[in-house]
This record gives C-alpha cells, structure tokens and sequence, in this order.
C-alpha cells in the first residue's frame, strides 16, 4: 500500500521572527491563502493514499496543532518526538512504524515547507516514482532544475545518458552532494546534469531500513531493538526514552550521500522550498517596484525590491530600502539586508 510522510518538526529559523519555536513555519498561512503550509502539503497528495496511511512526524510540542490543522488523519498517525534530531532519525521511526503494520508499505515522504504551482502534475510524477519502487529496491528523490547557486539545497549529478529500462523519466544518480559551498554550487549549475534535491523520496519501508542497516547503523539499531513495541500502547514511552540516543543528522548526509542505489526523477511542477523571506518575495504578488507588502498597516515611499510583514505594529511606514526584509512578529523586529538572509538563521538561535 501506498503511505505518505510529513515531516513537520522543523523551526524555520530562517523564516525568523515570523516562524518561532512556538510556531513554526509549517503551520503559519504564510501565502496568506487560507490554509497553511503543512495542510497544503497535504492537500497536494490528495488520491495518492488515503487518510489512514498519511503519516506526520513531528515534535510533540506541535502534536496539537497538527491534530487541528489536519483533523482528517487518525492521530495515532501523529508520531510525536520528545526532541529534534533532525530528518535521518524522523525518518527511520516512521519507517520501522509503518513496516510494522505494513510490511510491504510503498513510501513517499516529503517536507512540510514547499510550495507546488502544478499540483496535477505533481501527483502524477508521485504517483509513477510510487510505482517504480514499488517494483525495485530504489531510492528515488525528485530533482528541480536548479536556477541559481542555491548553498541551502542538496545537489544532484545524475547520468542523464540513459533512462531506466522500467521508467524512462528516471535516472541513475552518480552522486549527491548535500549543500555544497558557494564556488562549488556554481560549478554544478554550469552542468547540465545537475539537479536540486526536492527532498521529496520515494521508496519501499523495506528499502529505506536496510540502507539505515548498511549506511546509518547507529539509529537501525535503536529501532531494530524496540521495533515490537511499535505500534502498541508502550510505543511512546519506549521512544521518549530512545529517541535521544539518535545521531542529530539529516537523511541527506546520513544516507542520500552514501547510497548506491539511488535514483532521480527530474520534474517540474512549479516547485520551491519556502525556506527564507527571499523565496517567499519571489512568490508572493509583488506591486511595480518589486515590493512584497503582507500587511495592511504599511505605507512604502522610495522602497524596492523589499519584503514587509509587520504584523503586531499599529502603524510602520518604509522609506528609501532596496533590497530588505523588514518583519514583525510579536514585538520582535527584524531589518535584514536580503542577500545576507542565510545568517538570519544565526540571529534567531541568539535571540
Ligand atoms: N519531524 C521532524 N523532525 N521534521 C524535521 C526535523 C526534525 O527534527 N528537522 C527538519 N524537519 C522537517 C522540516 O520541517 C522540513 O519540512 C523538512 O523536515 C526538511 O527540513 P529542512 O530543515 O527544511 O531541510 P532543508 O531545507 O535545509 O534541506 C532539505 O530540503 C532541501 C529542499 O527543500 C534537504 O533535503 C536538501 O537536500 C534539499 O535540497
Ligand atoms: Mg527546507
């Protein structure tokens, strides 16, 4: 059967002091279009399984507000963390969990933090990237035609010269290299064999566990020994009480560097990852100057190129900026020239 994963314990620290520990990201309506970023993930599977197979692993401070912003799944299904890891060990607890009901589970796990214009054919390349490791022992990610030296994504080089027999959309991947520096980024965007990691994956519980067994052995052998109290009313004891032992690491350097068997689809559905106020200007509806305005209590004189979401200020006005993010949230104010947006990052851990 098909399952889908959410992966929704992140903190968007680049997204702050809009996105806090409190808030994430995920769960803020940060298009401004009626749902947020997390149900609109969901929404964007629809069909691909059904609500009992949908999955969400998270923080168990987040667990409420997913229960509410997702009423529609079991909330059994809600795996809770008793602390933050990173993705490797979120994915390797969802993955025993879910081959322990389900030995033959067929997975697609994604983030909780992107944005897709061409939900249609999205689900179709889902759907076929489903099929193709339903039938082999494949790791498949999704990769984006990369548009600029991006240093927050993870870079793909794949053999474009031949398509698998089974599924000519997708290729074998030669070698992935998660967030490479600045002069290395712009070398791979200079070849046209290289993609950005989605980080969207696709692959069986079977395929995905044995690579933690080979490549990441650590945590496989934290879920190998408690794997018969998931699922059962000890599972979420046995975890607050292993889950700290887990290396903090994501699954991009933990396996996506490591494997052999890894395979790419490249796709386009109008992806970004809504990872800083950058991507979010670039998304968002813009008036002449390049101006994103989120807020109505905002006058803008001389301004360029900016972004401004002020959202507890009586009253702000913006004179002669070019090129800065100015954000508000709860007394907390950020003014942050774009470019240097990445220590944004830095500045929230400090604060
Ligand atoms: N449950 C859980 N627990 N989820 C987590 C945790 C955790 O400890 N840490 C992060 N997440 C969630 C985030 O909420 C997000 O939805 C997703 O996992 C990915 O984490 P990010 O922190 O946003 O990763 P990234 O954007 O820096 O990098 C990844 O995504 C890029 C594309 O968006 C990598 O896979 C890159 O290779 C990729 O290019
Ligand atoms: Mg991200």
């Amino acid at each position: 059967m098909n399952h889908l994963v959410i992966m929704a314990g992140g903190v968007g620290s680049r997204f702050w002091p809009m996105s806090t520990a409190e808030l994430p990201k995920q769960f803020i309506d940060v298009l401004g279009v009626g749902r947020t970023l997390f149900q609109l993930t969901y929404d964007r599977f629809e069909g691909i399984c059904s609500p009992e197979n949908v999955w969400v692993v998270t923080n168990e401070r987040y667990a409420k507000l997913v229960h509410e912003q997702l009423p529609e799944i079991p909330e059994n299904n809600i795996l809770k963390e008793p602390c933050r890891r990173n993705t490797a060990p979120c994915i390797a607890y969802v993955s025993w969990r879910i081959k322990a009901m389900d030995p033959k589970a067929n997975i697609v796990v994604a983030p909780s933090d992107h944005l897709v214009t061409d939900p249609v054919e999205f689900r179709r390349v889902v759907a076929q990237c489903l099929k193709f490791t339903g039938e082999s022992d494949a790791i498949v990610t999704l990769g984006m035609k990369p548009t600029r030296p991006e240093t927050g994504y993870g870079y793909i080089e794949a053999d474009l010269s031949a398509p698998c027999a089974r599924n000519k959309e997708i290729f074998r991947v030669v070698k992935f290299r998660e967030k490479p520096a600045l002069d290395v980024a712009i070398k791979y965007i200079q070849q046209r064999n290289f993609l950005w990691n989605s980080g969207i994956f696709i692959w069986s519980a079977s395929t995905i566990i044995n690579a933690f067994r080979v490549y990441e052995p650590s945590i496989a052998r934290i879920f190998d020994k408690i794997r018969d109290k998931l699922g059962t009313p000890e599972e979420q004891a046995v975890i607050n009480e292993v889950y700290p032992d887990c290396e903090n690491i994501s699954v991009d350097y933990a396996i996506m560097e490591k494997a052999d068997e890894i395979y790419v689809c490249p796709a386009s559905f109008g992806w970004s990852d809504l990872g800083t106020w950058g991507s979010l200007l670039i998304q968002s509806k813009k008036d002449l100057y390049g101006n994103a305005v989120i807020s109505s209590k905002v006058d803008v004189y001389d301004t360029k190129n900016s972004i401004i979401n002020v959202q507890s200020a009586k009253k702000v006005v913006v004179q002669g900026l070019d090129g800065y993010i100015v954000a508000e949230h709860d007394g907390v104010l950020l003014i942050c020239k774009l470019s240097e947006e990445q220590r944004i990052k830095q500045f929230s851990n400090e604060n």
